[in-house]
């Protein structure tokens, strides 16, 4: 079966090519155009900016990908689609032109729930990307596949959403939790932007809280100790800005042991939660995915607890961590429910039914 992903659900234009054989999918191409320049000079994601810069590049993207797999749109099987949640303006731009090849080339669509698709990004084998991931001392290697079982736990950290999900197995999955406000990533960006880091946030504190004095901050673990499986980042977002009006000279030394500070109260909540879960429900697998999954940090403490928890730990390379729809066509494979290009809309307040 090969299966053509397409993603746009906010500043990431991406087409992708999978061949699935029996439980196993090969990753054939995987294309992926980023507004995001356009964004940092506007400090964050303006939608009709980035709606219009879908419109530019879906086209060209999708060709890409069909041209890398060395395929035209007559050997297609399927077209896996994100169709929600995300922006209305990108998100469209995407349904309505999958549902255009669709019609034309009599096509079945598999409409995916974009936060479904970011945990598939785990099933992926992507020989090249992990290949380059091995050539870093830190990275974790990847595990195939095959030796993700259920039940797992997967806990998806992007943008806009922080939850955990128990899985039983592909088509049936709970969600035990989720953010009551900010996602770990938005708390990443906006408390970037206080200390004067340009949008996406995220990657620049990590960068900086790596010359971060560990001893200089320590800011609170909101639910923490919550005997649920929610989380709240926006009271690590108000500390932070506290602590920056105390402070006359932000120069880079200080924003560094703030960056520190943040990530390591972001990251042990996320650990904490997870490996809670992973316990409460006897997981035989961990699996994080979103943006915020290609933090090194969270990566490096989440394999060492998983280990003693005698947990199997997986994560994406991080070239398929943010957005892309590789993860969107492993997620159509293994939860195969095609409909009819008349039977797609796009929902961009999605949530996991
Ligand atoms: O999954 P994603 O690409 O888009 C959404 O669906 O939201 O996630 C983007 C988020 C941004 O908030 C960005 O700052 C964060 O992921 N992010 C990171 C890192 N790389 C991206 N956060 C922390 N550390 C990183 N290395
Ligand atoms: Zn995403």
């Amino acid at each position: 079966m090969i299966i053509l992903g397409i993603e746009t659900s906010c500043d990431e234009t991406s087409a992708a090519v999978i061949e699935g054989e029996g439980e196993k999918i090969v990753l054939k191409s995987n294309v992926t155009a980023t507004s995001l320049s356009i964004h940092a000079k506007t400090g964050g994601v303006i939608p009709e900016n980035a709606a219009r810069e879908q419109i530019k590049y879906i086209l060209p993207v999708i060709h890409k990908a069909l041209s890398d797999a060395a395929i035209q749109f007559t050997d297609l099987d399927a077209i896996a689609l994100t169709y929600g949640p995300g922006l209305i303006g990108s998100l469209l731009v995407g349904v309505e032109t999958a549902k255009t090849i669709a019609f034309v080339y009599d096509l079945p669509i598999i409409p995916v729930n974009h936060m479904i698709g970011h945990i598939y990004a785990n099933w992926l084998i992507a020989d090249s990307q992990l290949q380059r991931e091995k050539d870093k001392p830190s990275a974790i290697s990847h595990t195939p596949y095959a030796e993700i079982e259920f039940p797992a736990i997967a806990l998806v950290v992007s943008g806009g959403h922080t939850d955990l999900l128990l899985f039983n197995n592909h088509k049936s999955y709970k969600l035990l939790g989720g953010t009551r406000d900010d996602a770990a990533g938005e708390a990443y960006d906006k408390i970037g932007r206080l200390l004067g880091l340009p949008y996406p946030a995220g990657p620049m504190m990590e960068k900086a809280a790596k010359r971060g004095n560990p001893k200089k901050f320590r800011f609170p673990r909101p639910l923490i100790g919550s005997p649920d499986y929610d989380f709240s980042f926006s009271g690590l977002k108000t500390a932070v800005l506290r602590e920056t009006q105390k402070i006359k000279d932000l120069d880079e030394q200080t924003v560094s042991d703030l960056a520190f500070a943040t990530q390591d109260a972001i990251v042990d909540v996320l650990v904490k939660k997870t490996i809670k879960a992973a316990s409460k429900y006897d997981a035989q697998s961990v699996l994080i995915s979103g943006g915020v999954a290609a933090n090194q940090s969270l990566r490096d403490e989440l394999n060492v607890k998983c280990q003693m928890l005698n947990v199997k730990f997986f994560v994406p390379p991080k070239n398929l961590c943010t957005d892309n729809a590789a993860m969107i066509a492993s997620a159509g494979f293994y939860n195969y429910q095609p409909v009819s290009w008349g039977e797609v809309t796009a929902n961009p307040e999605l949530y996991f039914s």
